[in-house]
Formats: C-alpha cells, structure tokens, sequence
C-alpha cells in the first residue's frame, strides 16, 4: 500500500521520509510538494515525487492518487490552516485513500484553551472525522528542538531565557520522536480511531528547563518571565510578524506572534500540562528527555554563549 506524505520537504517530512524508508519501499512512498525540485534527490531513490498546493485545491486529487494512507502533516499558516487542510481532506476522500493520519496538536480539547493552534488543530480533527476515511490523530506537544536547537543559541548568547509562560509546565517532545510515531503507525496495524498525546517524559516548567541548561552546559542563564505585551513588544522588535506570512523565516522562526505568545499563555495557564507515555506505547522504547536534548546541543550551546 502506498503511503502519501505532505510537507514531505520540510524538517518533519523529511525525517519521516528518512525513517519510512528503512521500512518500506521508496516506490512505495509518494511526497508532495509545491516545487518537485526539492525533492529531487528523493525522486531520484524511486520515491514518487508530486506537485501538490494546499492552495490549489486541484492540484491535490491528481497528487494523492493511488495513494492507501496519507499522513497529513499540517500546515504552516497557523491560525489561517483550516481552509487548507479541508482541501487535503477532500482530496485524499476523493481520491480514495482509506487511512488519514494528522499531526495535531496536545490540549486542544479543552475550549478555554487560548492557544492560536488550538482552533486550526481541533477543526482540522473535526473535519477528518466527519470525512468517512479511517484516522489517527498525532497530537504532539511543544517541540524540544524549538527551544533547545533554535531558541537555545539566542537564550546562551543574552544568558537569558525571556518567556511569557510564567511557571507553567509542559512536557516537550523530540521532533524525531513525533516522526518515529508517526512512522510506527503509517506501517503498523490497529490504529485507526485513536488519539495519541505524543510528549517527553517529564513535565517541566522553562524555569526548570533554564536551570538545566546552566548546570550541563556550565554557562549562568537567567530565566525572565514576562507578560503578553512584552513579549510581543519583543517579537515585534525582530520583525516576527503577527499574523502568518508564508515561507518567511525570521531568525530561523516560521512562525507568527500571535501563534507565540498565544501559545507561551497557554503554558503559563496549565492547557499543555499533560505528560503521557504514548512514544512508549508505540515505538517500543521511552520518549527521549529535554536534558537529553541540551547534552547532545552542548558544543552548539556552549559556542553560542562565546
Ligand atoms: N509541536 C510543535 O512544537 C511544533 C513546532 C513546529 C512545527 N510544528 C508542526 O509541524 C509542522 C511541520 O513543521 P516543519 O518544521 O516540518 O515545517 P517546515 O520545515 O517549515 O516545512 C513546511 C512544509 O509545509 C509545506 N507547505 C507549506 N505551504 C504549503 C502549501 N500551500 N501547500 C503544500 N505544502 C505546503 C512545505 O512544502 P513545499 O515548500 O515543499 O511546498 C514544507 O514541506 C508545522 O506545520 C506544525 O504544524 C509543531
């Protein structure tokens, strides 16, 4: 059966591309991407390699075709994702794909939550049930690599870690781990209908995680709460826009303020306080720490703190 994968060029899709063909074959694979040059190389090793825009609607039925399982790695226009993944959905219904598996998003049943992500992640679910195809929902919980690998220079160079998310605590999660899940049940059985809360081991505060950071990599590191208006106020000031733009990286950040601070908020009141042993469950071995993370980044961290 061929499995189907969106984003497959970006940091996600290509690690899940990395694993899936340890699995399976590469003519078994068909990724989607607006410019098929990226792929290239993929293409090259006998993946299928296809044109396909969330934007394009039409583009998406000839993509998906001949496709059994699709895994649905959203979007990055968050808070503007819906319309886009209801043309994914449509078009995988539409095209006959039986599976559909997405990456969402932990805490997101709660409505009070006021994280931005909250309302693409929980309408995109919506829609995919409502759609007849079989699903998994992926729901992932904050990226250790964003704070660790991309944020972490910028926190060793200032030795402060400045946030909005008071002293809430959340588990963060390898994004390789999401991957190896996402792998494990794209090409296992049995997880049609179910809803994993994929996160680290241990729920933190950044108070804790900053704490950390210090004693591995040797280097003081203050960690400085702030409220909303400041951070935004600081977002602000490295051009961070606030509502998406597409394809645009500020400091090596994709993502928006107001899906930022919206999200520092919902940390700081306890919606991402939720820490489960889903990595477990399905890939057979413990989700790796933020610890973890920091000691094997510790030459990274360590020269940005020069
Ligand atoms: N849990 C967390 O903390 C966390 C953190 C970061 C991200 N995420 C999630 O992970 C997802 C993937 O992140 P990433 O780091 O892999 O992103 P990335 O490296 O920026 O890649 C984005 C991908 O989206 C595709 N894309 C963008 N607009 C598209 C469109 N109009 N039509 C079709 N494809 C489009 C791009 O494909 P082409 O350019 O090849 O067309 C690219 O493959 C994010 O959207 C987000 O939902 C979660």
């Amino acid at each position: 059966m061929k499995i189907i994968l969106t984003g497959a060029s970006g940091q996600y899709g290509r690690s899940a591309v990395d694993k899936l063909l340890e699995r399976v074959p590469a003519s078994d694979l068909i990724l989607i991407t607006r410019k098929p040059e990226k792929l290239a190389e993929l293409a090259a090793r006998g993946c299928e390699v296809r044109r396909g825009d969330y934007d394009e609607p039409s583009s998406l039925v000839e993509a998906f075709a001949g496709g059994g399982r699709l895994l649905l790695i959203s979007g990055t226009r968050v808070g503007a994702r819906v319309v886009q993944h209801q043309a994914a959905i449509d078009a995988a219904a539409a095209a006959g794909v039986g599976h559909i598996l997405y990456t969402s998003f932990i805490g997101i049943d709660d409505p009070a939550n006021p994280a931005e992500v909250r309302h693409d992640h929980i309408e995109t679910e919506r829609l995919i049930r409502e759609s007849r195809m079989q699903w998994t929902m992926l729901r992932d919980a904050h990226y250790a690599d964003a704070m660790i690998v991309m944020a972490g220079p910028g926190v060793m160079a200032t030795r402060q870690w400045v946030a909005n998310a008071g002293d809430g605590r959340e588990a963060m999660v390898w994004r390789e781990d999401c991957v190896d899940c996402a792998v494990a049940a794209l090409t296992g059985e049995g997880h049609g209908g179910k809803v994993y809360e994929i996160t680290g081991p241990e729920l933190q505060s950044f108070a804790e995680v900053t704490a950390m950071m210090s004693e591995i990599t040797g280097v003081p590191i203050d960690y400085v709460p702030v409220d909303d208006e400041a951070q935004y106020a600081i977002f602000d000031a490295m051009g961070i826009p606030r509502r998406p733009v597409d394809d645009q990286y500020v400091s090596g950040i994709p993502w928006n303020s107001d899906d930022m601070v919206t999200f520092g908020r919902a940390i700081r009141e306890g919606f991402l306080q939720i820490c489960t042993g889903d990595v477990e469950r399905l890939t057979g071995r413990p989700a790796r720490s933020v610890r973890e993370m920091i000691e094997e980044n510790i030459e990274m961290l360590r020269a940005a703190a020069e």
